[in-house]
């Protein structure tokens, strides 16, 4: 009976575990109402943001970026392309034929060290401009005077296509005296510095932008580009009469909405957690970007970490010992949560991923650590297909239409890496704007090819422009 006893004893207590894990799990369940909710407030800022009157304290920015129609096929040239922001920085050269749509491409990808991300704004466009003259040698360009497209993903504020002033640096990036100056003459400076070739900077281009115009170089109705991976943003085709802050009313222009900072108003904190609050004062812009805290790559292992810390510490976890490994911020890659939730793995293997994180689990703790990502990446993808839903919706009002049809342009490791999140936004667009029929079209490789395709158009109406 003492035996009898004690196992009671302990089932009871695994009972009362339970309990406080499903508790927290439950924090990321969110209910069909609730993301109605999201999606009617985002699109009440959406609203603010192109407003004249409310667009300066607007939180979603909507930014014109001076991009007006899609490639017609018949671009063509050799083209250098940027690539700064996102997982990788590269350099690219980019050959585009026309008739034929198709694109040669060669590109190389430099590493940013962290104190040059966060270090002085000249040593990083110095650092940038080095790799230029790497690729420009090792294709055995130097000298051959290239239009340039550059993508760069971060929030500015433009006034043509080839100028764009740095709002605020977003994600991992912090390099000192950038903001509110133009990037593209931060860049066209430090080329003079460096004194040894010349380079025709044509377009500065954010990469929802050129992952829009890469589908749309495929798919006419493709006019939205969504980026779900380390940062999380979209843009889409607005009517120019809807854009207050640009002058004229005739046929559309791309809007990059920057919805990653949605809720910097406080305007979703019911939903947001203790962990999320964490994350964000452990951030390297506090205050800022919480959507995109809550919905993109570089974010939701942080908020797992944050989660697991804590049932640790209520001793639900790694026998309630929290390593310096759990302490150490950005542990959790999108990678590995990718890989553990993967469906075709064995938990021994969950258990040897958090091994070579180095946490020490057992086969308890790792069902409950997937079961965390899992509640955490779902919340993700509902949440970014709230704010989806709420961008397709307008579209199909303002076009006045019953039913539209709509291609999305999407590119981001979170997106093309996770075993669930693009099944989850699909089913969460599906069930919050059935009157839009939405395509989802995986772009291979926007940022590149997309600055190069939108550096073309530019070329093309600058010439006719001198004629
Ligand atoms: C961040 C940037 C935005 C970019 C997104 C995806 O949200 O502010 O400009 O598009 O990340 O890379």
């Amino acid at each position: 009976t003492k035996g009898a006893a004690m196992v009671t004893a302990v089932a009871s207590r695994v009972q009362a575990q339970r309990k406080l894990i499903d508790m927290v799990l439950a924090l990321f369940r969110l209910t069909q109402e609730q993301l109605v909710g999201v999606q009617d407030k985002m699109r009440a800022e959406l609203e603010y943001g192109l407003k004249r009157d409310t667009h300066p304290l607007a939180t979603v920015k909507m930014l014109p970026t001076y991009v007006c129609g899609m490639p017609d096929g018949t671009e063509k040239g050799k083209f250098l392309a940027l690539d700064l922001g996102g997982t990788n920085f590269r350099v690219l050269l980019v050959k585009i034929r026309s008739g034929r749509r198709s694109v040669r491409m060669y590109n190389k990808i430099f590493a940013i060290p962290l104190e040059i991300m966060q270090g002085t704004g000249e040593e990083l466009f110095d650092h940038i401009v080095q790799c230029i003259a790497d690729f420009l040698d090792y294709m055995g360009l130097k000298g051959a005077q290239l239009p340039l497209g550059f993508t760069f993903s971060f929030p500015c504020r433009q006034a043509s296509i080839d100028k764009g002033t740095l709002i605020g640096w977003t994600k991992g990036f912090k390099a000192t005296d950038c903001e509110g100056e133009d990037v593209v003459d931060m860049l066209r400076e430090a080329i003079k510095r460096r004194n040894e070739f010349d380079l025709d900077i044509v377009a500065v281009v954010n990469d929802t932008v050129g992952t829009m115009m890469t589908c749309g170089y495929e798919d006419p109705n493709c006019e939205i580009g969504l980026i779900a991976g380390t940062g999380s943003n979209l843009c889409y085709m607005e009517e120019m009469r809807n854009i207050e802050q640009v002058e004229g009313d005739e046929g559309k222009m791309c809007i990059n909405t920057e919805w990653g900072g949605f809720g910097d108003n406080g305007c979703i904190d019911d939903i947001r957690t203790q962990y999320d609050k964490e994350v964000d004062e452990g951030s390297l812009n506090p205050g800022k970007q919480r959507y995109e805290k809550m919905t993109s790559g570089m974010y939701l292992g942080e908020i797992v970490r944050q989660i697991l810390i804590d049932l640790t510490k209520q001793g639900l976890l790694f026998r309630g010992q929290i390593s310096e490994r759990l302490r150490t911020r950005g542990i959790f890659e999108t990678k590995f949560l990718s890989q553990i939730e993967s469906d075709r793995l064995a938990l021994l293997q969950v258990r040897r991923i958090l091994q070579q994180l180095g946490l020490d689990s057992t086969c308890e703790d790792s069902i409950v650590v997937k079961e965390v990502c899992g509640a955490v990446s779902r919340r993700a993808a509902q949440l970014c297909g709230a704010g989806l839903a709420a961008i397709v919706e307008k579209r199909r009002e303002d076009q006045g239409l019953e039913h539209m049809r709509i291609t999305v342009g999407v590119d981001g490791t979170l997106y093309k890496l996770h075993p669930h999140f693009s099944r989850l936004l699909q089913e969460t667009v599906k069930e919050l704007a059935p009157r839009c029929d939405v395509t989802f079209m995986l772009s291979e490789d926007g940022s590149g090819k997309g600055a190069a395709l939108i550096t073309a158009v530019a070329k093309r109406l600058q010439q006719a422009g001198k004629n």
